[in-house]
């Protein structure tokens, strides 16, 4: 086989065969094929696609470049994955959340995609976490905490490992087929029973318009189906920053306000959080009612936070998460607000351009080298409909130098229009089932 034939049959809109995007699978995840080739693949399916067939291929072959795990544990396994968005930490209160309710979470997760955040790189923002862990440490933190939010271990998907890293830089994300071979390479081979599939659609979302969502949840939904996961998707608002937040250490600490039963520190988190995990319990055959008071009572208790602590002194991070977060999480030398350059109501928030805005401060990648600064981000920032006065704040920026505050605060009031009027969409818009 050779990556160029196969690369150049989607320059020209024909679908590679089964075989050839197996052996571009293992070709990735093995080295034989190049950065240059598997940038250039994915190039070529964002432009022309790879139909559905060649979708289903590529995501088998992906899947089954490592490991594919099996389970026998007391209780079921599930997970649920995001397409991707902007102040979306839900991951992390999702799987204590669960894990609290008798089930297991082993969640594979990814790192900051194009604008949006990655649930590794936030978790990494705790000193000493190392998602790095082998498939046997996956399993012993799974079976013992009940959830683990790990990388792609070397044998587990390692074809999205690599290909994801290069998709982020190459801007190459906004393709149905590639994020479905991306997030069903690394969910069906953590061998689950059943995935929640959150598909983000909005301005801060790869999906702008609910058709586009449609089209990514039907085809995400069918494939895992397909291959034997009980997979539905709720298709949900992304049109301002789920939480209040974007950054990575600042975006954990509002998981903590949420585990510690804060609502009011990110309505919208806490409401779609709670959501996701309530379908996941029906979804196992657990009572609607039941399954609210169940998640309701692990928020309450404690129990989801004390899970939160125990996997994060299982990564390596400190034992006393719970209590003393404030004191862990690194803070940006530069504090200050963004003001609003004119009064009137949000009328519309461009979350693409703050998610950059972000990556610009050093909170994510713009080439596979850099490192992530944890400490940068934006936090309190305004909503949709909200009322604001020249000179209130938009948001308080955190950031490592004055210039690159400078450059964010631009950027932010770019993104955020304001005008006579504006109103927030219902948090989610369907389910597909
Ligand atoms: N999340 C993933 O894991 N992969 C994508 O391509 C998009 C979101």
């Amino acid at each position: 086989m050779d990556a160029r034939a196969i690369i150049a049959k989607v320059r020209r809109h024909q679908t590679p065969s089964r075989e050839e995007l197996t052996w571009f699978a293992n070709g990735l995840a093995d080295g034989d094929v190049s950065d240059a080739q598997a940038g250039a693949f994915a190039m070529a399916v964002v432009l022309n696609g790879l139909s559905e067939e060649g979708r289903v291929a590529l995501t088998q072959g992906m899947r089954d470049s490592g490991d594919v795990l099996q389970w026998d544990l007391p209780g079921p396994v599930i997970d649920k994955h995001s397409t991707g968005g902007v102040g979306d930490c839900v991951s992390l209160i999702l799987a204590p959340v669960l894990a609290a309710c008798d089930t297991y979470v082993p969640m594979i997760s990814g790192r900051g995609l194009g604008h949006t955040g990655g649930t590794l790189d936030k978790l990494e923002a705790i000193p000493g976490v190392n998602i790095n862990v082998t498939e046997a440490r996956l399993r012993q933190i799974t079976r013992d905490v009940g959830c683990a939010i790990v990388g792609a271990t070397g044998k587990i998907a390692p074809a999205d490992k690599r290909l994801y890293a290069i998709r982020d830089v190459t801007a190459t994300v906004e393709s149905v087929d590639l994020i479905t071979a991306s997030i069903l390479s690394k969910k069906l081979a953590a061998g689950l029973e059943s995935l929640i599939l959150d598909v983000k659609c909005g301005s801060g979302a790869f999906m702008k318009t609910p058709d586009e969502a449609r089209t990514l949840a039907r085809a995400l939904v069918d494939a895992a189906n397909g291959a034997g996961c009980k997979t539905e998707a709720m298709i949900t608002d992304m049109n301002e920053p789920l939480a209040p937040t974007l950054g990575n250490a600042v975006e954990v600490a509002i998981c903590m306000e949420v585990l510690a039963g804060n609502k009011t520190a990110a309505p919208r988190l806490y409401d779609l959080s709670f959501a996701l995990c309530v379908r996941l319990l029906v979804m196992q055959g657990e009572n609607e009612d039941k399954s609210i008071g169940r998640v309701s009572r692990a928020i309450a208790s404690g129990a989801a936070m004390e899970r939160f602590a125990w996997m994060i002194a299982a990564l390596g991070g400190p034992p006393d998460m719970a209590q003393d977060w404030h004191t862990h999480l690194p803070k940006a030398p530069v504090v200050g607000a963004v003001t609003a350059p004119e009064s009137g109501q949000v009328a519309a928030i461009d979350g693409e351009a703050l998610g950059l805005a972000v990556v610009g401060l050093g909170g994510g990648r713009r080439v596979e080298t850099d490192t992530v600064d944890p400490s940068v981000g934006l936090t309190e920032m305004v909503g949709l409909g909200d009322q604001v006065t020249r000179g209130d704040p938009l948001c308080i920026l955190h950031a490592a130098d004055e210039d690159s505050a400078e450059a964010a605060a631009q950027a932010v009031r770019a993104a955020i229009t304001i005008g006579e009027s504006g109103a927030r969409g219902p948090l989610i818009i369907e389910r597909v089932e």
